[in-house]
């Protein structure tokens, strides 16, 4: 696996921009199997979760062609329905093609999904969903059976506001007859997006960014071209990596509603932020006052995805905060990892008690998972002396080439491959 060796204690500068969103293109590219034609989709970013998601859609049919950073999908034969455990297990967003398949194919197998090790990633909300638009689905062997022939609009009431359950029923629902209504749906930008995506196509789809969604069943879809929005997960991760090294840094192409939770943290704080059409200025040159708290909530609450992250920022910031982690419960991994560069961190269950010490010292880590190994990568930014992050593959999941990104803003970081 390959590692990133990074000397700390640079200060970040220069300008850098944002791709599009890893958890947008991974939901519209599940939707592009609801098409019988060609799509194209803009700038696609090479995140490794990204291919494995081609991967799997070419192995239903699709034909895939890469023109610069278009990536153009043809679907005219995708008629496959069934996704094998060694493809489905390597990424989560293979579970939101359940969905798509079933709406257009009316079956499916689908092994179970995979994902970052964060949690126990349950897909419980998504079955019962599917079920009540009358999807008859066997549970047998490791797959995932469904049958969709009577697939019926119904009112769908999601116990918890899923992100991928709203996803994967608003996709079945599409070709549904009659309506239906998603209550307690998630909010997230990239539910919007996908909304918006597939209103391109054709689908009658209203609602997405509430927690009601409305879907009115249609025959047929037709081509699109679309380009989705850009990453607020990596846009929030340099804004955090700027006010830890100390910074004076443009962040580019950001979606600024989609962080305003990460952005008034640093209300009142040392942190000098201007924000214009999209971009993100940021001078940052003193040690930071604690933010106090940080509770991690579905959209617009503040990110999972940026949990790891904040907590380097906090580990070394003036005085104690309290982060809880209330969507996934073992995203705490990089804890240890962080006590091991001279954090003072200690996990309750759900939360961590972080008591803000002046330096971090560079040390070896583990990356576990996606946005705990950004967080430590952050941490060996600001460390004193050398940092090696092992691992790296977690981070190229949801970050391409993270390493150039922070060299070009002055770090001094590389990446080691493993030969
Ligand atoms: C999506 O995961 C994202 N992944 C995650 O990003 C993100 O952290 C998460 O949403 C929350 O925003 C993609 O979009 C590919 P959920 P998803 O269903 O859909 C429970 C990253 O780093 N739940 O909203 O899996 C679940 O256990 C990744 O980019 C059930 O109980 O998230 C969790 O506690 C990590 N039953 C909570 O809901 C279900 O059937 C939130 O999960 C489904 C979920």
């Amino acid at each position: 696996m390959d590692k990133f060796i990074i000397n700390g204690g640079k200060k970040l500068s220069g300008s850098i921009d944002v791709p599009c969103a890893k958890n947008a293109y991974l939901a519209i590219l599940a939707a592009c199997m609801l098409s019988s034609g060609t799509i194209v989709l803009n700038k696609c970013p090479q995140f490794r979760d990204v291919e494995l998601m081609l991967q799997i859609l070419t192995k239903l049919g699709c034909k895939i062609e890469k023109i610069e950073d278009k990536v153009i999908i043809d679907c005219s034969n995708a008629t496959g329905y069934e996704i094998p455990q060694k493809l489905a297990s390597k990424v989560r967003s293979s579970i939101f093609l359940l969905g798509a398949i079933v709406g257009k194919l009316k079956k499916a197998k689908v092994a179970y999904p995979g994902g970052c090790d964060i949690g126990n990633r349950p897909i419980d909300l998504h079955l019962k969903g599917l079920r009540t638009l009358n999807v008859k689905i066997d549970e047998k062997h490791g797959f995932i059976m469904c049958d969709g022939s009577n697939l019926k609009g119904q009112t769908v009431h999601l116990d918890y506001p899923s992100v991928g359950a709203t996803e994967n029923i608003m996709l079945c629902a599409i070709f549904a007859k009659g309506t239906t209504q998603i209550f307690n749906a998630a909010k997230e930008p990239e539910i919007v997006d996908l909304q918006n995506f597939v209103v391109s196509m054709g689908a009658k789809v209203y609602g997405a960014g509430t927690s009601t969604i409305t879907i009115v069943g249609v025959d047929k879809l037709h081509d699109t071209e679309y380009t989705p929005i850009s990453d607020r997960i990596i846009a929030g991760t340099y804004m955090i990596a700027g006010a830890t090294t100390g910074c004076n840094i443009e962040i580019n192409n950001v979606n600024i509603e989609d962080i305003y939770s990460l952005i008034t943290k640093f209300n009142n704080s040392s942190c000098k932020i201007s924000l214009s059409n999209g971009k993100i200025k940021m001078l940052s040159d003193k040690r930071l006052k604690t933010f106090g708290s940080v509770e991690t909530l579905p959209y617009p609450g503040f990110p999972t995805d940026l949990q790891p992250q904040v907590m380097v920022l906090q580990a070394i910031s003036k005085g104690t905060c309290v982060i809880v982690e209330n969507l996934f419960e073992t995203r705490f991994k990089h804890v240890a990892e962080l006590v091991k560069m001279g954090a003072d961190i200690t996990v309750r269950n759900r939360m961590a008690i972080v008591n803000g010490v002046d330096k971090l010292f560079g040390a070896e880590v583990q990356s576990y998972d996606l946005r705990g190994g950004a967080a430590l990568t952050i941490a060996g930014l600001c460390a004193y002396g050398y940092t090696t992050v092992n691992n790296v593959e977690h981070i190229d999941r949801g970050y391409y080439k993270l390493e150039e990104a922070f060299s070009s803003l002055g770090a001094d970081i590389k990446r080691i491959k493993d030969v």
